[in-house]
Parts: structure tokens; sequence; C-alpha cells
């Protein structure tokens, strides 16, 4: 695709593969775009404005009160398409998730209302911190983009996740940002996430393991294709989403009442989450006595998504989710998809606790006129937009 002269704005974070930066730049201006590159003052350290200069044949500055007639960084972030921060240190993800501008290039993200998509890369051990996690989730529930790092060899003997990835992966999360078009505008999609939990007494309860990642990525990709989103989630920790009306719910009870309600006006119904098959009998309002256990009687939930698809009208997508283990996987998913009356169903293998609470997935796509698709390992966020190509594709 050539770029037709686009303006991006390419930031530079202070990390030691800043001079992978060299690489995407000349691979950026290769395809047609025109660059200016931002560095941060740290960055200085490990790549100096000269190399920027050269590769971008453009005057480079880090420094906010240069050309303080032009407002740089207003009429930098007015003229670009698009922002890319390659590599992202922990440090510029905690400053850009609290709306911190202290320097030229944080002042033009804060001051931009582009596409920004960040390349974090760093130790393993500060990708993985807390605060850093936190920081990740902010963003993404922002709709910035944020690439997963590479796991491999880091400076030293360091070996982890926090490598910065190859400039393609960059260059095609670019152009995917770019060309992505509002193609479910004026849809409704209604998507599902988390794990149902269902109450044994005052304090326990049954519950899974689904951290609700696979459908907030839905729910976040849909909206930024133009759809209304209406998200159901269960018991998931994930931060809301601006712009998607989320209905936070517990048991498998609940969620069925919520999305009988948004299911009849909505297109597309995507069912990420993890329903708990039985409920306890007796639902006891005091906290029992441990003496008492010796068993808990399950009745069984309700099959939600058997429930709607029996009740849809003409035009409305389902698309389901099997998590098996063992040999049988692949079969136990297509029976599945057939007694349930569902158009589609992602099939992932969960052995030995996988997917679950990952920002990562792999499986197959399995739709009801046999077509099978294989998903090789991949983030959340890239299931998420192939899930929406196949909906708008069936919606026509
Ligand atoms: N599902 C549902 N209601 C339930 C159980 C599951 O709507 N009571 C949905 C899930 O959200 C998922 C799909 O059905 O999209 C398959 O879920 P899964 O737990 O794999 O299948 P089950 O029907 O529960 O079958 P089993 O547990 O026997 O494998």
């Amino acid at each position: 695709m050539k770029s037709q002269g686009r303006e991006i704005i390419l930031g530079i974070g202070g990390g030691v593969s800043a001079y992978k930066s060299a690489d995407l730049l000349r691979r950026l201006s290769d395809r047609g775009y025109l660059i200016s590159v931002v560095p941060t003052q740290s960055s200085l350290n490990f790549v100096g404005t000269a190399t920027w200069e050269a590769l971008s044949g453009r005057e480079v500055t880090a420094d906010l009160w240069r050309n303080i007639s032009s407002v740089p960084h207003i009429s930098l972030a007015k003229k670009a398409s698009a922002i890319i921060i390659a590599p992202t240190t922990a440090n510029l993800l905690a400053k850009i998730a609290s709306g911190v501008a202290d320097d030229l290039l944080t002042n033009i993200v804060l001051a931009s209302k582009v596409p920004l998509i960040l390349v974090p890369a760093m130790h393993p051990e500060m990708w993985l911190n807390s605060a850093t996690v936190a920081n990740v989730q902010t963003l993404r529930s922002r709709g910035i983009v944020v690439i997963e790092p590479e796991v491999g060899r880091l400076t030293g003997s360091d070996v982890g996740q926090g490598r910065y990835p190859e400039s393609s992966v960059i260059i095609d999360e670019l152009e995917r940002v770019l060309s992505s078009k509002a193609d479910l505008l004026g849809k409704k999609v209604l998507v599902s996430a988390g794990g149902t939990r269902e109450a044994i007494d005052a304090v326990r309860y049954i519950a899974n393991a689904s951290s609700g990642k696979q459908g907030y990525a839905v729910a976040l990709a849909a909206a930024k294709r133009g759809a209304e989103v209406v998200l159901v989630a269960a018991n998931s920790s994930l931060p809301d989403i601006e712009g998607i009306t989320t209905h936070h719910v517990t048991s498998a009870d609940e969620m069925l009442r919520k999305l009988e309600q948004e299911f009849p006006t909505s297109d597309v119904l995507v069912m990420s989450a993890a329903v708990a098959d039985f409920k306890p009998k007796a639902q006891h309002e005091v906290k029992l006595e441990k003496s008492v256990f010796s068993a808990i009687e399950v009745i069984a939930n309700p099959d939600i998504l058997s429930t709607l698809a029996a009740a849809r009208r003409q035009g409305q997508l389902i698309i389901g989710f099997a998590a098996q283990t063992g040999s049988d996987g692949v079969k136990m998913a297509q029976a599945k998809l057939v007694n349930k009356g569902i158009d589609a169903i992602y099939f992932n293998d969960v052995s030995g606790g996988a997917i679950f609470g990952s920002d990562m997935t792999e499986g197959l796509l399995i739709s009801k006129d046999g077509q099978i698709t294989t998903i090789s390992p991949t983030s959340k966020d890239t299931l998420a937009a192939i899930l929406l190509d196949y909906a708008t594709n069936k919606l026509g």
C-alpha cells in the first residue's frame, strides 16, 4: 500500500532499543510516509538528533521551547495522521496514562486526536510490574494501541517479554489503524465477557478463571469500527471503556436477563463469557459453618446462547466460544456450534490453564458453513478484529 504522503509523528523513548527505530523510520519512508521524529531528552543518550535528521530529512527537536511562535506541539499534532512511539518506556506509558505533558512529545500526545500506537520495550520485570500492567489497561481502554512486546533476549543475558518487535509488525499495525473504517456504523454489537459466579453462601461461590480480556477487546474493536456497543461483563477487573455501555453482572441468571433485554435490538452477539454450567441448588444468605459442608448440590444454569439463538430474528449474527481441553476439542466445539444454533464458534484449547488471563490466544474459527480458519498465536485484539471482519462480511 502506498501511503500517499501521510504524515506520521515518530516519538522515540529513552531505551536501548531506540536504535531499532532507525530501521522503522527507513521502512516507513520507503512506503512513502513523511516522518517527523520527536525524541525525548533521555532518548538522545542512545541515538542523537543527527541520526534522526539524516534519516527523516527533517529538522528534529526534543525541545518544547523552540519555535515557540508556531507552537510546535499543536502544529505537529494537527498535521499528523498517526503517532507512533517506539520504543515506549515504562515511564512514558505512565505519563501518557495519567495525562502528564512535560516535554515536546508528551505535549503532542495530549494535544492530538489522531491514533496513537505505543511500542513498549523494556525489561520483563518492568513490563510485568503491576503499575505498568494497570497503565497499559488504562491506555487500551481509551482506544490507544499498545503493541505486545516480543519474548526473547534483551540487554545482556536477560530473556523474557519486553523486546522491541520487528518493524513490519509496527507498520502492519499502523496500516491497519489508518485503513480501519467505520464498517460497523449503524450496527449494535452486544458482547459478553468475564466469568459468572454462582453463590454458595454469603461469601463463597463457584467461579472460573476467565479474565474478560477477549470480550473487552471485541467491545473496544467494535466501538472503534463505529458500532454502538453494549458489554455485559461478569466479574472482570478490567476498567470500563469510554463510550461503551457496560452492565456489570455476577451470575449466569443475571447475565441472561441483561442479554435478553439487549439482544432484540442487536445485530451481532459475541458471547465470550465463560458461563458456569451449574449453580448451587440452595444459595444461603449466611456464611455456612464448615462442619455442614459435605457436598454442594447443584442444578443446571440456563444455556444463554441456546436461549438467545432460539429467539433470534432474521439477520442477527451470533458468535460463540468454546474453551476445551483434550483431543476431542474440535469435534466438541463443532457440536456446540450446531446444538446451540449459532453462526460461528471460536475454539481454543485451554489445557494447562493456557489462554485464560493471557493477552494472547490461538485456536480455530469454525463457521456453520464448515469453513475453518486457523488462528496462530496472536493477540486478543487481533482475534477481535478477525471476529468482527467475519461478522461484517456475513452482515453484508
Ligand atoms: N454458554 C452459555 N450458557 C451456558 C454455558 C455456556 O451461553 N450456560 C456459552 C459460552 O458463553 C460459550 C459457549 O456457550 O460462548 C460454549 O461454552 P462452553 O462452556 O464451552 O460450553 P458448554 O455449553 O457449557 O458445554 P460444556 O461445559 O459441557 O463443554
